[in-house]
């Protein structure tokens, strides 16, 4: 036995790389994703490979099919769009245009918290629903609400749990809707645009929470037109241009060389606007480099 595991771990280094992917389930695996709308072509063969607590980014300029692109992916499509390709959730084949309930293994945070929220319904009670069905009593549910609101930096949860949506902030509010993701279990978020809309210090508190390193970590697809946020979040990028993956690399090589005169653009933009960018989020997360040392 012991000589059996010996010799695995002297082959394991050397299995060849697609053996590894092969080995290995992807927590999401879109191939050949397309979304068309009356015949005409949107979203052009996107493949994208996201692997278990992994935060990658999906960039792109507005209209490059982004968002599409997270509505296929969570089974949201506007009825009148087709979408085509493959898709595995965990190993799992889901299928593309069906509606798939909301508390699977994909949450989608969106970019107006507003509109995933009810406002009529107590936050502690919205995120209280998910925790229902998984068995916990009401008591019990509105505690695990509670400590979620906490985990999430919400500075008095006990008051959020009991406030209604309006009654909070924009920055406050995505945040709730991380707890409500984390209370359904989501072992993928799908993140489009969810720091756009929120001052630079609301947007650095969600970022921290998403890279907050905890056991259970959901793997993230960070989809934003805003380089410096993937930069503080993500470890891998992927850009958007046109409805086609136009680069895929990792953070820091998207960093130091784009390619794509898109990706060129993103990165000088973000180097005027905000020089460099420190880490936030760990040891693996890249700042994005100073013009001065950059090789772009
Ligand atoms: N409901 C719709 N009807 C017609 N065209 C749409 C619709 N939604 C998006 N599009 C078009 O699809 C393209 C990609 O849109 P979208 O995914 O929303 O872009 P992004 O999120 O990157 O800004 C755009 O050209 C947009 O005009
Ligand atoms: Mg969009």
């Amino acid at each position: 036995m012991l000589m059996r595991m010996i010799i695995d771990s002297i082959k394991a280094p050397l299995l060849p790389v697609d053996m590894k992917d092969v080995l290995m389930t992807p927590a999401l695996l879109a191939k050949d994703l397309t979304v068309s709308l009356h015949g005409r072509t949107l979203v052009h063969g996107i493949n994208l490979r996201l692997e278990p607590g992994e935060r990658l980014a999906l960039l792109g300029a507005s209209g490059s099919g982004k968002s599409l692109t997270a509505a296929a992916l969570l089974g949201q499509l506007p009825s009148e769009m087709t979408a085509k390709g493959e898709l595995q959730v965990h190993g799992q084949s889901t299928p593309l245009n069906r509606r798939r309930p909301g508390h699977g293994n994909l949450a989608a945070i969106q970019q107006d918290p507003m509109t995933a929220l009810n406002p009529m319904v107590r936050l502690g009670l919205q995120i209280g629903i998910p925790l229902r069905d998984s068995g916990l009593s009401a008591k019990d549910a509105h505690q695990r609400a509670i400590a979620l609101l906490n985990s999430v930096g919400i500075e008095d949860p006990e008051r959020a749990a009991n406030s209604f949506s309006g009654e909070l902030s924009g920055g406050q509010l995505q945040r709730v809707c991380i707890a409500l993701a984390l209370a359904c279990r989501s072992s993928i978020l799908i993140a489009d645009e969810c720091t756009t809309a929120l001052d630079v210090i609301s947007q650095a508190k969600v970022l921290e929470v998403l890279t907050r390193k905890n056991k259970n970590k959901p793997a993230i697809l960070f989809i934003t037109h805003d380089i410096a946020a993937a930069a503080a979040l993500c470890t891998r990028a992927m850009v958007l241009h046109h409805g086609r993956i136009v680069e895929e690399a990792s953070m820091a090589d998207v960093l130091a060389h784009p390619h794509h005169a898109y990706t060129q653009r993103l990165v000088e933009a973000a180097r005027e606007g905000f020089g460099s960018l420190h880490r936030r989020g760990g040891s693996d997360v890249v700042a994005l480099p100073s013009a001065k040392a950059g090789a772009a």
